[in-house]
C-alpha cells in the first residue's frame, strides 16, 4: 500500500445534498456522480438509503451508472438502516457501508440517554452486522471532535477489531482547532491497537471556518482519507471543500502526500454543482471563486504582468480556469492599463498613455465597474457607432408550443430583429441574440441577484467564454430576463470591441 496516498471521499451527494434548497433529482445526482468519477474521486457517498425512497433509488442508480469509485451508503448503527443500505448497493461494483454512532458525552447522554459501555456495544454490533453484507465497512464516531481522546481510542479500537476498514473521525460541529484535531489523529495513531489495519478519515465541518485547516492537520498527522464536498457545501457552514484540500496537497509538495484527483476538472464540476444545487459560489472563495485569479491592485498587477508566479501560487489552468484576469480598478497601475490598451489593440506613445492614465484614475474612482467601453471612450473621446444595443425583447411562452423570443437590436447603427425558440424564456432570448450576431457564445457563469432587499429590480452578472477568453457582462432591469439579455450583450460587446481593435491594428 502507498502510504502517502490520500483517498478522496466525496459526500456532495449526501452531506452536501442535505442542505435546504440543494435537493437534486436522481438524474442530476447521476450527472454529478459521473463527473466525480472523471475528477478521480475514490469514494462517492451516494446517499442515506433509509432516509427516503428517493435516496434509496439514487444509490441504486448511481451504483449502476458509475464503475470506478467505491459507492458508499450511510446508515445509523441500526440493523434496518444497514439492510436498506446493503439492498441499495446491490448493483455497485465496489461498495461500502458507512455506519456509526455518536461518541461524545453530549450525544451519549443528551441524544441517546445512554452510557459509554452501551454505545460501544452498539458500535461493535453495527460494524459486525454491516460486515455480513460487505467487506468494506466504514465506521463514524459522530462528534469525535468533542469526544475525549481516551474514550474515542477505545471506540476506534473496538470497531477496527470488529472489522471496520475505515474509521471516520468527524468534527461534526466544526468545534476543533487545527492543532487539536491534528493531535487527536496523532493520539489515535499512537494509542489504538491495530490502527494500521484501518484507514483513519477526516470529516470536518466549517462552523468556525476551520474545516479545511482541520482536515489538513488530520492528514499531516496520519489520516489517509478526506471527506469533502464540491465548493464546500454541506450542513450549516458546510464541509471541507474538495478543491481546497486537494489543491493544498498538490501545492505543498513538501508534505509528500498525493491524491488521484485530476485537478483540471475541478472548475467545471464546481460550476455544475453550483448551478444544479442553486448555490452561488462566493466571489472570493479559494480556488473556484470568480475573484480567485483576479488581480486588482497596481503592485500585484505589475508583478503579475512581469511573471505570474510573483502573485500566484496556483496556475489557474491546473484547475481548469482558462486564465488569470487583471481587473482595472482605481488601484491599478500603468502596467495594467497598458496591458488592457494593448489587449484592445491600442499601441500608444508613453505620453499618451500617461494622459489616458490620468483620465482613468479620475473615472475609476467614481465607478464600481470599469469596462472596456470606458477605456475606449477615454482613448477616443466617444464610443464608436459599432457595438450592439438592446432595443426590445418580447417573449411568448405557451405550454403546448414552447417558448419563443423576439429581439430587436441595434448592431453597428443598424436596426435588426430576430426570433428564436428555446426550452425557456432565457434560452430563447439568448438564442435570438446569437442568431442575430451569427455567433454561438458559451455561457460560463450566470448569477441573478436582487438589488438589496428590493423585489422590483434584479441584477445579472454573466460570464461568457469566446475563443478561450472570458468576458464579464452586467445588466439591471425590473425583468430578470431583460437584465440577463443586457448582461449577455454587455459581455458580447467586450468581445466585439476586441475584434474591432484587433482588426484596426492588423
Ligand atoms: O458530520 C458528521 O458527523 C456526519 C456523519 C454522519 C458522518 O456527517
Ligand atoms: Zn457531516
Amino acid at each position: 500500500m502507498d502510504n502517502n496516498r490520500v483517498y478522496v471521499f466525496d459526500t456532495t451527494l449526501r452531506d452536501g445534498e442535505q442542505v435546504p434548497g440543494c435537493q437534486l433529482s436522481t438524474p442530476e445526482k447521476i450527472e454529478i456522480a459521473k463527473e466525480l468519477e472523471t475528477l478521480g474521486v475514490d469514494i462517492i457517498e451516494a446517499g442515506f438509503p433509509i432516509s427516503s425512497p428517493m435516496d434509496f433509488n439514487s444509490v441504486i442508480e448511481i451504483s449502476k451508472a458509475v464503475s470506478e469509485p467505491v459507492i458508499c451508503a450511510l446508515t445509523r448503527a441500526v440493523e434496518k438502516d444497514i439492510d436498506f443500505a446493503a439492498d441499495a448497493l446491490k448493483f455497485a461494483k465496489r461498495k461500502r457501508i458507512h455506519t456509526g454512532i455518536g461518541s461524545s458525552d453530549y450525544h451519549i447522554k443528551l441524544k441517546f440517554k445512554s452510557d459509554r459501555e452501551k454505545i460501544l456495544e452498539r458500535a461493535v454490533a453495527a460494524t459486525k452486522y454491516a460486515k455480513k453484507y460487505v467487506e468494506d465497512v466504514e465506521f463514524y464516531c459522530e462528534d469525535a471532535g468533542r469526544t475525549e481522546n481516551e474514550f474515542l481510542a477505545k471506540m476506534v479500537e473496538a470497531v477496527i477489531k470488529a472489522g471496520a476498514t475505515v474509521v471516520n473521525i468527524p468534527d461534526t460541529t466544526g468545534y476543533c482547532l487545527p492543532e487539536e484535531y491534528g493531535a487527536k489523529i496523532k493520539y489515535l495513531k499512537e494509542n489504538v491497537k491495530g490502527v494500521d489495519n484501518a484507514i483513519l478519515s477526516c470529516h470536518c465541518h466549517n462552523d468556525l471556518g476551520l474545516a479545511t485547516a482541520n482536515t489538513a492537520a488530520g492528514v499531516i498527522n496520519g489520516a489517509r482519507q478526506v471527506e469533502v464536498t464540491m465548493n464546500g457545501i454541506g450542513e450549516r457552514a458546510g464541509n471541507t471543500s474538495l478543491e481546497e484540500i486537494t489543491m493544498i496537497l498538490k501545492t505543498h509538495k513538501d508534505l509528500n502526500l498525493h491524491t488521484n484527483i485530476n485537478s483540471q476538472h475541478i472548475y467545471a464540476l464546481s460550476l455544475l454543482v453550483s448551478k444544479m444545487m442553486n448555490m452561488p459560489v462566493q466571489p472570493n472563495k479559494a480556488i473556484v471563486g470568480r475573484n480567485a485569479f483576479a488581480h486588482s491592485s497596481g503592485i500585484h498587477q505589475d508583478g503579475m504582468i512581469k511573471n505570474r508566479e510573483n502573485y500566484e501560487i496556483l496556475d489557474p489552468v491546473d484547475i481548469g480556469i482558462p486564465q488569470s484576469s487583471i481587473i482595472l480598478t482605481a488601484r491599478s497601475g500603468k502596467a495594467a492599463l497598458k496591458y488592457h490598451l494593448e489587449r484592445l489593440g491600442y499601441k500608444l506613445e508613453n505620453e499618451r498613455v500617461e494622459e489616458v492614465y490620468q483620465g482613468f484614475l479620475k473615472l475609476a474612482d467614481e465607478k464600481k465597474d470599469f469596462t472596456d467601453n470606458d477605456l475606449i471612450v477615454l482613448v477616443e473621446g466617444k464610443l464608436p457607432e459599432e457595438g450592439i444595443e438592446l432595443e426590445d425583447v418580447e417573449i411568448v411562452s405557451s405550454q403546448s408550443k414552447g417558448t419563443s423570443a423576439s429581439i430587436k437590436l441595434k448592431v453597428n447603427g443598424e436596426h435588426v430583429t430576430g426570433k428564436a425558440t428555446g426550452s425557456g424564456s432565457l434560452e430563447a432570448a439568448l438564442n435570438a441574440v446569437d442568431q442575430l450576431i451569427n455567433e454561438k457564445m458559451n455561457l460560463d457563469e450566470f448569477l441573478v441577484q436582487s438589488i438589496g432587499d428590493r423585489k422590483d429590480e434584479g441584477k445579472v452578472h454573466m460570464r461568457i467564454e469566446y475563443d478561450g477568453q472570458l468576458y464579464m457582462g452586467f445588466g439591471v432591469h425590473k425583468d430578470v430576463i431583460i437584465a440577463s439579455v443586457k448582461a449577455y450583450i454587455d459581455a458580447i460587446n467586450k468581445v466585439a470591441s476586441l475584434k474591432r481593435r484587433l482588426a484596426i491594428s492588423a
